[in-house]
């Protein structure tokens, strides 16, 4: 079967779409998508800056548009993957009553990183940064699959 993953954070249009082009790349059998939390951004595409750090290691971001996430998607995917805490308490908060569909911390796929969070670029300006850590990330992940 199909392993259906979703990446969540709070405006779709930083690491959540930046992880799904990454793990897209090494991995493009899987179905994958990216929400936000939030609808701040809902049907822009990946911020500019964003986009330009991922095109320059060969990550074509420009297709994805934000959306928000609903509670439909922990039916639509096996897995969801929150980048911060923030994210997955508010995750958790739209869960179906009897839904079982894990939700974990992406950051701590990060090989001995010890992370609980993929750093929101959007504030820190490090959008270089946060792709070596999904990266990491991705890499920890799919060998968990
Ligand atoms: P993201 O980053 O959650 O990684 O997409 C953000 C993008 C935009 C905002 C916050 C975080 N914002 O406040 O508009």
């Amino acid at each position: 079967m199909t392993t259906r993953i979703l990446f969540v954070c709070l405006g779709n249009i930083c690491r959540s779409p930046a992880a799904e082009g990454v793990v897209r790349a090494m991995a493009p059998e899987l179905v994958l998508d990216s929400a936000g939390t939030s609808d701040w951004h809902s049907g822009e595409p990946p911020y500019g800056p964003m986009q330009g750090a991922a095109s320059a290691r060969g990550y074509d971001l420009s297709g994805l548009r934000a959306r928000q996430l609903r509670a439909q998607d922990f039916l639509d995917f096996d897995l969801i993957m929150a980048m911060d805490e923030d994210n997955r308490a508010n995750i958790e908060a739209l869960r179906p009553a009897g839904n079982g569909t894990p939700v974990h911390l992406f950051a701590k796929y990060a090989e001995g990183q010890g992370l609980r969070a993929v750093p929101d670029p959007y504030y820190t300006r490090d959008f270089d940064g946060v792709l070596d850590l999904i990266e990491e990330a991705a890499r920890g992940m799919l060998a968990q699959l």
